[in-house]
């Protein structure tokens, strides 16, 4: 019998130069900085040009780059009657998958796979997509879409288009930080997923929309807002180790825990817990550190299991005030950063990703 490696769990499949996960360290490397240092006062803006180029953006390629950002921050009006057309109830994940879907069939250089056009694809969609997850979740509150302001920044805006007013620097810091860590992370599935849409020598706005697909499920990034439903269901800190005792014995995966990499901790989460902090501390949310604490805490009693990032950034973004259901759409905003990295680095490197299969099922017969 083959060895089978399900899941592909260990499996190295190729190099990359983009990030390095090393659970034996428990440390996460943006193109060689530590992403702890990066979140610490880099913008989003600065780390994704990081990401894209390898090196951090000089001066004036980082004022180049935010007008880019800043020219394609307006929601494009066949993107917002995409958006319209589907039904507020559909989840806010689907509708980013159809807004980027839609963002690609109109863009005139979808088919263009040089650098350039796919460097130029990456930008406008870092711009593009916190336009429609801001537009979607005022949507569903029955209000009027918030044109973009050319004097915030990156995290500033996104918080502008969504609320309608301007954040305080706290928020505004701690969303950053969200983006910053979740921008990347290796082989993930949905980077994967969007390396072997590419290696097809399919186009970068595909790549995308399914990886967004592969992020949209709870073992992965769905996990955030699933955190929230937990916490919700739990109802408070006196009631959580009841409540825990009852999903383990019902064999329920505990969202926001575990990880397929880090066994002992996911390296992220102390930068991410710190920033929920000042959000508690800023929103008197007492009640919620406590159940926060409290889980964490029984969960490692109970199976040795730590968080992952998904675990403070639920918090974060319900204190943002962000609806439960657009968690995952943030995601999405931060994460077409890495998506896209890969897919300019499977490209210029590529081979077709296409597995093997042991076959198990009849052997060959033939119609009677
Ligand atoms: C992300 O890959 C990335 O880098 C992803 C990510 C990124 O930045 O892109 O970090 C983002 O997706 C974080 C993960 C978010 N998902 C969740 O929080 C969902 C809950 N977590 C689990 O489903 C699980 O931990 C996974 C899927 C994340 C990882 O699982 P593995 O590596 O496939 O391990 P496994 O499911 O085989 O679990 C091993 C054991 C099992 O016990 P046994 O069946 O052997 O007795 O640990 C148990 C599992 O039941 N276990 C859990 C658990 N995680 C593992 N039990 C309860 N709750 C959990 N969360």
């Amino acid at each position: 019998m083959t060895d089978i490696k399900k899941g592909l769990a260990g499996v190295v499949v190729d190099t990359t130069a983009i990030s390095k996960v090393n659970p034996e360290t428990n440390s996460l490397l943006y193109r060689g900085y530590p992403v702890q240092e990066l979140a610490a006062g880099r913008s989003f803006e600065e780390v994704a040009w990081l990401l894209w180029h390898g090196e951090l953006p000089t001066p004036d390629e980082l004022a180049g780059f935010e007008k880019a950002e800043r020219a394609g921050r307006a929601l494009a009006p066949h993107v917002k009657a995409a958006i319209d057309l589907t039904p507020v109830t559909s989840h806010p994940m689907d509708v980013v998958r159809t807004a980027v879907s839609v963002l690609g069939a109109g863009d005139p250089r979808a088919e263009d796979s040089s650098p350039e056009a796919e460097l130029a694809k990456a930008v406008s969609l870092f711009a593009a997509v916190p336009a429609m997850v801001a537009y979607d979740q005022r949507r569903r509150r029955g209000q009027e879409l918030v044109p973009p302001r050319d004097d915030l920044d990156y995290s500033q805006n996104f918080l502008w288009m969504t609320f309608g007013e301007e954040a305080t620097p706290t928020a505004v810091d701690v969303f950053r930080i969200s983006m910053v860590l979740y921008a990347e992370h290796s082989f993930n599935a949905s980077t994967f997923t969007a390396r072997v849409v590419t290696s097809t020598l399919s186009d970068l706005h595909s790549a995308v929309v399914a990886a967004i697909g592969a992020l949209k499920g709870p073992l992965h990034g769905g996990a955030n807002e699933a955190v929230m439903h937990v916490f919700d269901e739990i109802g408070g800190a006196d009631r959580a180790e009841a409540w825990l005792d009852r999903a383990l014995a019902e064999k329920r995966k505990i969202m926001g825990f575990g990880h397929r990499v880090y066994k002992n901790g996911d390296s992220r989460v102390p930068t991410m817990k710190a920033a929920l902090d000042r959000l508690i501390a800023e929103h008197r949310a007492q009640e919620l550190l406590a159940l926060y604490e409290t889980l964490a805490t029984a969960m490692d009693a109970r199976k040795s299991i730590k968080p992952n990032l998904d675990y403070p950034s639920g918090p974060a973004y319900r204190l943002l005030g962000f609806d439960t259901e657009m968690f995952t759409p943030l995601f999405v905003a931060s994460r077409v950063t890495g998506w896209t990295a890969h897919i300019m680095e499977q490209r210029a490197a590529n081979a077709l990703i296409r597995p093997l299969s042991e076959y198990v099922g009849p052997e060959e017969r033939h119609l009677p």
